[in-house]
């Protein structure tokens, strides 16, 4: 599968519709580095954890660039002062349980009001097809922009059920946040779903004989949550 980079986006000619799309690569150095340290087998449980919160937060930080703001006033300690707020729609963060709480911590930190929907997928380790477990949805999807976070796209099925929710419960505007994605996750996510932008600290090479990314992370949940 064919990449273009632009900078932080990348281009991808997506084989399956025969069209052109984007993904947002964000290669910018602070998150090199720390997926570089996360990439160790070494790692503690600890490092691990912090890290993925770090990375969560620079990519929420690019994600977020768009946002619309709006002039408003307000008393300032010198008299009426002009500021700018963010305008428009709220956000929703949606982490996909379990390892997408270890993004949840970063994001907050940038968008500390928004509220969670709690989305419960397990990927069967053996068909690889994403069985939901657990549904909890904020009630006004409609008018909240929301923030898919998980630590892996692998062969997309979890981030494809995610948004099909979403999407089923009314909400308009998303986006995914991904540690690191495989290109052939990508590319069915935005075959199927064409509106939503991807954001990943790195499209890796691909999926392995079990489904597993490479180089990827290993199992993200295990390292987050100290299981094996
Ligand atoms: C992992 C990961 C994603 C999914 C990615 O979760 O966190 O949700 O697999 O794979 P896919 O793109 O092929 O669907 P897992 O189901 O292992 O559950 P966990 O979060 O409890 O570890
Ligand atoms: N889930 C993980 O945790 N890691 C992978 O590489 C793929 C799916």
């Amino acid at each position: 599968m064919p990449f273009f980079s632009t900078g932080r986006l990348n281009i991808l000619y997506c084989e399956s519709i025969g069209e052109i799309m984007a993904i947002h690569e964000i290669r910018h150095p602070l998150i090199r580095h720390k997926l570089g340290i996360m990439r160790s087998a070494d790692l503690s449980t600890k490092s691990f954890r912090e890290l993925a919160q770090e990375i969560s937060a620079l990519l929420t930080y690019e994600a977020t660039k768009d946002f619309p703001l709006e002039n408003t006033t307000i008393k300032g300690w010198c008299g009426n002062v002009v500021v700018e707020k963010i305008a428009g729609k709220k956000v929703t963060v949606v982490p996909i349980l379990r390892a997408g709480i270890g993004m949840l911590e970063g994001v907050l930190s940038l968008v500390p009001g928004a509220k969670v929907s709690a989305v419960g997928i397990a990927r069967n380790e053996e068909t690889l097809e994403a069985a939901t477990y657990l549904k909890k949805l904020v009630d006004d999807l409609d008018q909240r922009i929301a923030l898919i976070i998980d630590p892996m796209l692998a062969t997309g099925g979890s981030m494809v059920a995610t948004i099909d929710m979403l999407k089923a419960a009314g909400c308009r505007e998303i986006r995914a946040l991904v540690l690191v994605a495989a290109p052939v996750g990508i590319e069915k996510v935005l075959s199927i779903h064409p509106d939503v932008e991807i954001y990943t600290a790195s499209v890796d090479e691909g999926l392995n004989e079990n489904g597993y990314i490479i180089p990827g992370l290993g199992d993200a949940g295990d390292r987050i949550f100290g299981t094996r």
